[in-house]
């Protein structure tokens, strides 16, 4: 049986902006990445709007923090917008969501990512961090009302965020399709937002412009799959790495999807028709695995990101000293639900001294 809803509409393309006419909205509050601040598009997006009276909260840095998320509600409350829009990265969607989410009142989101990568915009979670650890929020009421998916706006993308976000991408394609929660609607879509990913994140890294709407669609592509399916261990071990050091989420991913992939040898059937869908095959199924783990260290290193923990600037014997500690927070993360497998402690200690590297 399987149960696949997707409450967001989502208008894809470029000069997709244009589109938040159909909203119809007098008071808009506009939650920006600061970088917009002194670019015109906050100005575009209130003249698409055409709403009468626009606040705007260029607040968010970085990862948001229940305090952060508490400062934006505050303003909410006080303006009382009839559309808020969350104009940047995954981490200004996922504060846009816990500002409404506080203050209790059922106002529509416009997600607007201007990265490709973390599927905020489809997904009914938001990851705020408290006392140097992260809190995810899941609720029905966090999903966004519609995503505008905009390529115009990815021109001036630095590289690492391509490659950060983009490797995000791959991951949630890959842990999806072979998810225990996956179903063939979620397949559908993971499947084509990885080939899409694997393929043209490299033009898109060294510069082409042209590719980038296909990848900020498989972006969300991926996310409305894994919202359906779960995620896996990359993911799980991720986010504990992820609060212990402080390295981007993308980059953890890249170190860590091969070697889940070669551990997670119950999935090899589901990783071997991947494979096989993105061009990768062989007749063996061990074989087509082998040449999907090629491809994923292939564009690892296309990307320019870290093989190791040790090249990503945290030290092995850090590793060590926590190893424990972060194999039980790691199997206690949710995404360990929908591994292909339960992951034992075996596992994902052996994992962890594969990646750690030698310093
Ligand atoms: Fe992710």
């Amino acid at each position: 049986m399987e149960t696949f809803s997707c409450t967001t509409k989502i208008i894809s393309g470029h000069g997709a902006i244009r589109e938040l006419k159909q909203l119809k909205s007098k008071r808009l509050l506009v939650v920006a990445a600061p970088f917009f601040k002194d670019t015109d598009v906050p100005r575009r997006l209130q003249a698409a709007a055409g709403a009468d009276s626009v606040a705007y909260f260029y607040e968010v840095k970085g990862e948001p923090s229940v305090e952060l998320a508490a400062e934006g509600t505050a303003l909410v409350q006080k303006f009382e917008p009839d559309t808020v829009v969350a104009l940047g990265g995954g981490s200004v969607m996922d504060c846009a969501k816990a500002m409404i989410y506080f203050a209790g009142k059922p106002i529509p989101l416009v997600a607007i990512p201007t990265t490709s990568g973390s599927g905020s915009e489809v997904t009914d979670f938001s990851v705020l961090s408290h006392n140097g650890s992260k809190h995810p929020l899941v609720d029905k009421a966090l999903l966004p009302a519609m995503a505008i998916l905009d390529g115009d706006l990815l021109h001036t993308l630095p590289k690492s965020i391509i490659a950060d976000a983009g490797y995000d991408v791959v991951a949630h394609a890959l842990e999806s399709y072979v998810a225990a929660g996956a179903g063939a609607m979620s397949k559908a879509l993971a499947r084509d937002a990885f080939v899409t990913a694997l393929q043209k994140l490299p033009a898109s890294y060294r510069g082409d412009t042209n590719v980038r709407q296909e990848i900020h669609l498989a972006a969300t592509m991926a996310g409305v799959a894994f919202s359906q399916s779960g995620l896996g261990l990359c993911h799980a071990i991720s986010h504990v790495l992820g609060g212990r050091f402080h390295i981007a989420h993308g980059k953890l991913n890249a170190i860590l999807l091969p070697a889940v992939v070669e551990h997670n040898t119950a999935a090899y059937g589901a990783y071997a028709e991947l494979a096989r869908s993105a061009g990768l095959g062989a007749a063996a199924d061990t074989i087509a695995v082998r040449n999907l783990r090629n491809a994923l260290m292939r564009l690892r290193k296309e990307l320019q990101q870290p093989q190791t923990l040790a090249q990503a600037g945290v030290s092995p014997r850090e590793v060590a000293q926590q190893s424990a500690a972060i194999v039980k927070a790691a199997l206690e993360d949710p995404c360990c639900k929908t591994n292909p497998v339960p992951p034992t402690e075996a596992m994902v200690q052996q994992i962890l001294s594969q990646v750690t590297g030698l310093g």
